[in-house]
Protein backbone atom coordinates (compact mmCIF):
# COMPACT_ATOMS: atom_id res chain seq x y z
CA UNK A 1 0.00 0.00 0.00
CA UNK A 2 1.09 3.43 -0.97
CA UNK A 3 0.11 6.86 0.61
CA UNK A 4 1.33 9.72 -1.80
CA UNK A 5 1.06 13.09 -1.29
CA UNK A 6 -2.01 13.16 0.94
CA UNK A 7 -3.76 16.69 1.31
CA UNK A 8 -6.56 17.04 3.53
CA UNK A 9 -8.43 20.32 4.33
CA UNK A 10 -11.95 20.50 6.09
CA UNK A 11 -14.32 23.85 5.64
CA UNK A 12 -15.84 24.25 9.36
CA UNK A 13 -17.81 27.38 8.39
CA UNK A 14 -15.83 30.10 7.05
CA UNK A 15 -12.97 28.47 9.16
CA UNK A 16 -10.31 26.03 7.03
CA UNK A 17 -8.73 23.16 9.49
CA UNK A 18 -5.97 21.76 7.62
CA UNK A 19 -5.93 18.37 8.53
CA UNK A 20 -3.31 16.62 6.33
CA UNK A 21 -0.31 18.18 4.46
CA UNK A 22 1.99 16.00 2.07
CA UNK A 23 1.45 12.82 3.93
CA UNK A 24 3.74 9.99 2.21
CA UNK A 25 4.86 5.99 3.30
CA UNK A 26 4.57 2.90 1.98
CA UNK A 27 3.18 -0.17 4.25
CA UNK A 28 4.52 -3.69 2.60
CA UNK A 29 2.51 -6.54 2.25
CA UNK A 30 2.19 -8.53 5.89
CA UNK A 31 4.12 -5.24 7.17
CA UNK A 32 2.53 -4.35 10.94
CA UNK A 33 2.91 -0.23 10.85
CA UNK A 34 1.85 2.00 14.02
CA UNK A 35 0.19 5.52 12.92
CA UNK A 36 1.26 8.00 16.59
CA UNK A 37 0.86 11.10 16.97
CA UNK A 38 -0.44 14.04 19.12
CA UNK A 39 -4.85 14.65 19.36
CA UNK A 40 -5.90 16.23 16.17
CA UNK A 41 -3.11 15.44 13.93
CA UNK A 42 -5.30 13.41 11.29
CA UNK A 43 -4.29 9.93 12.30
CA UNK A 44 -8.30 9.17 12.10
CA UNK A 45 -8.59 11.20 8.65
CA UNK A 46 -5.35 9.43 6.96
CA UNK A 47 -6.99 6.19 8.10
CA UNK A 48 -10.71 7.00 6.83
CA UNK A 49 -9.02 7.56 3.68
CA UNK A 50 -6.74 4.55 3.21
CA UNK A 51 -9.99 2.61 3.57
CA UNK A 52 -11.57 4.70 1.30
CA UNK A 53 -14.32 6.08 3.71
CA UNK A 54 -12.90 9.72 3.45
CA UNK A 55 -11.59 11.66 0.14
CA UNK A 56 -8.54 13.65 0.10
CA UNK A 57 -8.34 17.02 -1.69
CA UNK A 58 -5.12 15.53 -3.12
CA UNK A 59 -2.89 13.04 -3.16
CA UNK A 60 -3.61 9.31 -3.70
CA UNK A 61 -3.80 6.04 -1.57
CA UNK A 62 -2.68 2.95 -3.80
CA UNK A 63 -3.53 -0.16 -2.78
CA UNK A 64 -1.18 -2.38 -4.83
CA UNK A 65 -1.82 -0.70 -8.57
CA UNK A 66 -5.31 -0.11 -7.65
CA UNK A 67 -6.19 3.81 -6.44
CA UNK A 68 -8.62 3.75 -3.51
CA UNK A 69 -11.40 5.64 -3.71
CA UNK A 70 -14.29 4.04 -2.28
CA UNK A 71 -14.13 1.33 0.51
CA UNK A 72 -12.38 -2.17 -1.20
CA UNK A 73 -13.00 -5.91 -0.28
CA UNK A 74 -9.68 -6.20 0.46
CA UNK A 75 -9.61 -3.87 3.23
CA UNK A 76 -11.28 -3.59 6.72
CA UNK A 77 -11.12 -1.19 9.03
CA UNK A 78 -12.12 -1.26 13.73
CA UNK A 79 -13.27 1.94 15.15
CA UNK A 80 -12.65 3.13 19.05
CA UNK A 81 -15.92 1.93 19.88
CA UNK A 82 -17.57 -1.45 18.95
CA UNK A 83 -19.57 -0.65 16.22
CA UNK A 84 -21.41 -4.52 16.54
CA UNK A 85 -25.21 -4.02 15.91
CA UNK A 86 -27.43 -3.97 18.86
CA UNK A 87 -30.15 -6.00 17.56
CA UNK A 88 -27.88 -8.97 15.96
CA UNK A 89 -26.60 -11.42 17.87
CA UNK A 90 -22.84 -11.72 18.37
CA UNK A 91 -22.77 -14.31 15.45
CA UNK A 92 -24.49 -12.84 13.07
CA UNK A 93 -22.97 -9.43 13.84
CA UNK A 94 -19.57 -11.78 13.04
CA UNK A 95 -21.26 -12.61 9.50
CA UNK A 96 -22.05 -9.21 8.00
CA UNK A 97 -19.33 -9.18 6.36
CA UNK A 98 -20.30 -12.58 4.28
CA UNK A 99 -23.49 -11.31 3.34
CA UNK A 100 -22.20 -7.88 2.15
CA UNK A 101 -19.57 -10.02 0.07
CA UNK A 102 -21.00 -13.26 -0.83
CA UNK A 103 -17.49 -14.16 -2.75
CA UNK A 104 -16.07 -14.45 0.52
CA UNK A 105 -18.27 -17.12 1.98
CA UNK A 106 -15.39 -19.64 0.38
CA UNK A 107 -14.06 -21.42 3.55
CA UNK A 108 -15.68 -18.76 5.64
CA UNK A 109 -17.09 -21.11 8.30
CA UNK A 110 -14.05 -22.80 9.48
CA UNK A 111 -12.62 -19.09 9.21
CA UNK A 112 -14.89 -17.95 11.57
CA UNK A 113 -15.16 -20.84 14.01
CA UNK A 114 -11.62 -20.36 14.72
CA UNK A 115 -11.14 -17.06 14.79
CA UNK A 116 -14.00 -17.36 17.60
CA UNK A 117 -12.02 -20.14 19.38
CA UNK A 118 -8.75 -18.39 18.71
CA UNK A 119 -10.39 -14.52 20.75
CA UNK A 120 -12.06 -16.63 23.42
CA UNK A 121 -15.57 -15.93 22.04
CA UNK A 122 -17.00 -19.42 22.06
CA UNK A 123 -20.30 -20.49 23.40
CA UNK A 124 -21.44 -16.38 22.64
CA UNK A 125 -22.31 -16.58 19.34
CA UNK A 126 -26.10 -16.31 19.99
CA UNK A 127 -25.20 -13.67 22.88
CA UNK A 128 -26.17 -9.89 22.53
CA UNK A 129 -23.46 -6.98 22.05
CA UNK A 130 -25.35 -5.57 25.20
CA UNK A 131 -24.73 -8.83 27.27
CA UNK A 132 -20.69 -8.48 26.63
CA UNK A 133 -18.08 -6.94 28.13
CA UNK A 134 -16.06 -4.06 26.19
CA UNK A 135 -13.51 -6.57 25.19
CA UNK A 136 -15.43 -8.99 24.27
CA UNK A 137 -17.93 -6.44 22.12
CA UNK A 138 -13.76 -5.48 20.75
CA UNK A 139 -12.98 -8.93 20.04
CA UNK A 140 -15.82 -9.81 18.28
CA UNK A 141 -15.35 -6.98 16.25
CA UNK A 142 -11.99 -7.99 15.39
CA UNK A 143 -13.45 -11.51 14.25
CA UNK A 144 -15.89 -9.56 12.06
CA UNK A 145 -12.96 -7.73 10.27
CA UNK A 146 -11.59 -10.77 9.57
CA UNK A 147 -14.52 -12.69 9.08
CA UNK A 148 -13.78 -11.49 4.85
CA UNK A 149 -10.65 -12.61 5.09
CA UNK A 150 -9.28 -9.30 4.30
CA UNK A 151 -5.44 -8.92 2.87
CA UNK A 152 -5.30 -5.26 4.96
CA UNK A 153 -6.88 -4.79 8.25
CA UNK A 154 -6.86 -0.94 9.90
CA UNK A 155 -7.20 -0.22 13.69
CA UNK A 156 -8.34 3.48 14.71
CA UNK A 157 -7.50 3.05 18.35
CA UNK A 158 -8.99 0.00 19.02
CA UNK A 159 -8.18 -0.30 22.43
CA UNK A 160 -8.44 3.12 23.86
CA UNK A 161 -11.30 2.82 25.71
CA UNK A 162 -10.73 -0.43 27.32
CA UNK A 163 -9.14 -1.07 31.14
CA UNK A 164 -5.10 -1.30 30.50
CA UNK A 165 -5.33 -5.09 31.57
CA UNK A 166 -7.49 -6.23 29.02
CA UNK A 167 -5.69 -3.73 26.94
CA UNK A 168 -2.85 -5.46 27.43
CA UNK A 169 -4.73 -9.15 26.46
CA UNK A 170 -5.73 -7.69 23.58
CA UNK A 171 -2.28 -6.68 22.35
CA UNK A 172 -1.03 -9.97 22.89
CA UNK A 173 -4.39 -11.17 20.59
CA UNK A 174 -4.16 -8.64 18.08
CA UNK A 175 0.05 -10.09 17.88
CA UNK A 176 -0.96 -13.54 17.77
CA UNK A 177 -3.54 -12.87 14.75
CA UNK A 178 -1.21 -11.47 12.94
CA UNK A 179 1.61 -14.03 13.28
CA UNK A 180 -1.12 -16.58 12.50
CA UNK A 181 -2.74 -14.29 9.15
CA UNK A 182 0.32 -12.14 8.32
CA UNK A 183 -1.88 -9.64 6.94
CA UNK A 184 -0.70 -5.83 6.68
CA UNK A 185 -1.59 -3.96 9.79
CA UNK A 186 -1.82 -0.43 10.14
CA UNK A 187 -2.69 0.52 13.38
CA UNK A 188 -3.62 4.35 14.95
CA UNK A 189 -2.80 4.72 18.32
CA UNK A 190 -1.64 6.73 21.65
CA UNK A 191 0.36 3.96 23.21
CA UNK A 192 3.85 4.17 22.94
CA UNK A 193 4.02 0.52 24.37
CA UNK A 194 1.37 -0.73 22.33
CA UNK A 195 3.11 0.33 19.11
CA UNK A 196 6.52 -0.97 20.21
CA UNK A 197 5.25 -4.46 21.16
CA UNK A 198 3.37 -5.16 17.84
CA UNK A 199 4.95 -3.12 15.27
CA UNK A 200 7.54 -3.47 12.69
CA UNK A 201 7.79 0.00 11.72
CA UNK A 202 6.10 3.38 13.64
CA UNK A 203 5.78 6.32 12.26
CA UNK A 204 4.86 9.90 13.97
CA UNK A 205 3.02 12.66 12.69
CA UNK A 206 3.29 16.13 13.68
CA UNK A 207 0.72 18.46 15.07
CA UNK A 208 -2.27 19.49 12.71
CA UNK A 209 -1.69 19.44 9.66
CA UNK A 210 -0.46 16.28 9.76
CA UNK A 211 2.95 15.80 8.42
CA UNK A 212 5.16 12.96 8.80
CA UNK A 213 8.16 13.98 11.27
CA UNK A 214 9.24 10.33 12.21
CA UNK A 215 9.29 6.49 10.71
CA UNK A 216 11.09 4.44 13.43
CA UNK A 217 12.09 0.49 12.66
CA UNK A 218 11.22 -1.91 15.45
CA UNK A 219 13.78 -4.60 15.21
CA UNK A 220 12.61 -6.64 17.80
CA UNK A 221 12.19 -10.58 17.82
CA UNK A 222 8.51 -11.74 18.20
CA UNK A 223 6.75 -12.84 19.89
CA UNK A 224 7.32 -10.04 21.92
CA UNK A 225 5.97 -10.60 25.64
CA UNK A 226 5.25 -7.62 28.18
CA UNK A 227 8.71 -8.11 30.21
CA UNK A 228 9.85 -6.42 26.86
CA UNK A 229 8.29 -3.30 28.25
CA UNK A 230 11.39 -2.38 31.05
CA UNK A 231 14.21 -4.00 28.54
CA UNK A 232 16.54 -1.10 27.35
CA UNK A 233 16.03 -1.94 23.57
CA UNK A 234 12.40 -0.78 24.60
CA UNK A 235 13.77 2.62 26.54
CA UNK A 236 15.70 2.94 23.71
CA UNK A 237 12.86 3.19 21.08
CA UNK A 238 10.21 4.96 23.42
CA UNK A 239 12.94 7.58 23.94
CA UNK A 240 13.02 8.35 19.76
CA UNK A 241 9.54 7.64 19.36
CA UNK A 242 8.46 10.28 22.61
CA UNK A 243 11.01 13.07 21.57
CA UNK A 244 9.63 13.04 18.19
CA UNK A 245 6.00 13.79 19.28
CA UNK A 246 7.06 16.07 21.82
CA UNK A 247 9.57 18.22 19.35
N1 LIG B 1 -15.67 16.58 9.63
C1 LIG B 1 -14.81 17.49 10.09
N2 LIG B 1 -15.04 18.82 9.94
C2 LIG B 1 -14.15 19.74 10.37
N3 LIG B 1 -12.99 19.44 10.97
C3 LIG B 1 -12.71 18.13 11.17
C4 LIG B 1 -13.59 17.10 10.74
N4 LIG B 1 -13.04 15.90 11.06
C5 LIG B 1 -11.87 16.19 11.66
N5 LIG B 1 -11.66 17.52 11.72
C6 LIG B 1 -10.48 18.20 12.27
O1 LIG B 1 -9.33 17.73 11.58
C7 LIG B 1 -8.25 17.49 12.48
C8 LIG B 1 -7.80 16.07 12.36
O2 LIG B 1 -8.84 15.21 12.83
P1 LIG B 1 -8.62 13.65 13.06
O3 LIG B 1 -9.87 13.12 13.63
O4 LIG B 1 -8.11 13.05 11.80
O5 LIG B 1 -7.43 13.66 14.15
P2 LIG B 1 -6.82 12.46 15.00
O6 LIG B 1 -5.33 12.54 14.84
O7 LIG B 1 -7.48 11.18 14.63
O8 LIG B 1 -7.20 12.86 16.50
P3 LIG B 1 -7.46 11.92 17.77
O9 LIG B 1 -6.10 11.39 18.15
O10 LIG B 1 -8.01 12.83 18.80
O11 LIG B 1 -8.42 10.85 17.35
C9 LIG B 1 -8.78 17.84 13.86
O12 LIG B 1 -8.33 19.12 14.19
C10 LIG B 1 -10.28 17.84 13.72
O13 LIG B 1 -10.88 18.79 14.56
MG1 LIG C 1 -8.70 9.84 15.68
Amino acid sequence: MDVKGANKVYRSGTDLVPALSGVSFSVEAGEFVSLLGPSGCGKSTLLWAIAGLKPLDSGTVWLGTKAVTAPQPEMSIIFQEPTLLPWRSVGDNIALPLELRPAARDGARERIARLIRRVGLEGFESRYPKELSGGMQQRASIVRALAADPSVLLLDEPFSALDPFTREDMNLLLQDLWLETRKTMVLVTHSIEEAILLSDRIIVMTPRPGRIRLEREVDLPRPRTLDLLSSPEFFSIAADVRRAIVH
